[in-house]
């Protein structure tokens, strides 16, 4: 189920730009859980699909040893943009791709992080499920992927926010960005993959699904 198509989110995220660094109130708490649970010190090669303004890139090149690479994929041509200018300082060490996630073609094993924040909420599960069997391929055997994507809730408030927010989706989907509350880890094959943590992370009322799996 998604009711914007990839034309349509591109121009939603074109439209919204630096925007969605706005978002940071209820994201995040949830980005720094994942972060504590990604192993940076030892990964060499990530992969971020949706990357947006490359916010989060930043985290993550400040925590990687310096010799890692960083790659960004973003629908968005105006994310691209932003992207490549807050990442310029990383030099030849970042590539940022206008793309969508599931169009890429990198090497097998090209990766030993993937990761992804508030970008599968927006596709149908057959849309996730396909990006997944790509991530597969290209993560080493051993790789983490990391994501993080709006959640239902597990408390009153956080099923109370939560259903709200679906409920705003179904009517005006881009007013939430496209995004809806979605549970991720029972799209994970666990033949393919072992879900090394997960947690709800609520910040502000908004809860938000934190799920590190490793590639089997
Ligand atoms: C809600 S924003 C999240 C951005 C960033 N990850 C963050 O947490 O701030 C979703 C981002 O995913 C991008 N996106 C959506 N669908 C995509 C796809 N199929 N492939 C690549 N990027 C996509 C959008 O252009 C947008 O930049």
């Amino acid at each position: 189920m998604s009711p914007l198509d990839p034309a349509a989110v591109a121009a939603l995220y074109d439209r919204h730009g630096a925007k969605q660094d706005g978002a940071g109130w209820y994201e995040d708490p949830p980005l720094r859980r994942l972060m504590q649970h990604l192993a940076l010190a030892d990964a060499g090669a990530v992969l971020e699909l949706g990357a947006g303004t490359g916010r989060f890139a930043e985290w993550l090149l400040d925590a990687l040893p310096p010799t890692a690479t960083y790659t960004a994929v973003d629908l968005s041509g105006e994310m691209c943009r932003l992207a490549r200018a807050r990442l310029e300082r990383f030099g030849a060490r970042i590539t940022v791709r206008h793309a969508a996630a599931d169009a890429i073609e990198p090497p097998d094993g090209a990766f030993d992080r993937t990761v992804s924040a508030y970008m599968f909420d927006i596709w149908s599960e057959d849309v996730i499920r396909d990006t997944l069997d790509g991530i597969h391929r290209w993560l080493r055997p051993g790789g983490v992927l990391g994501l993080v994507s709006l959640t239902e809730g597990e408390s009153w408030l956080g099923r109370a926010v939560s259903s709200t927010w679906a409920a705003v989706h179904r009517r005006k989907p881009e007013w939430v960005g496209g995004c809806r509350p979605l549970k991720q880890a029972p799209l994970l094959d666990e033949t393919r993959w072992t879900i090394t943590h997960r947690s709800v992370v609520r910040a502000w009322g908004i809860p938000s699904e934190v799920l590190v799996a490793r590639r089997r």
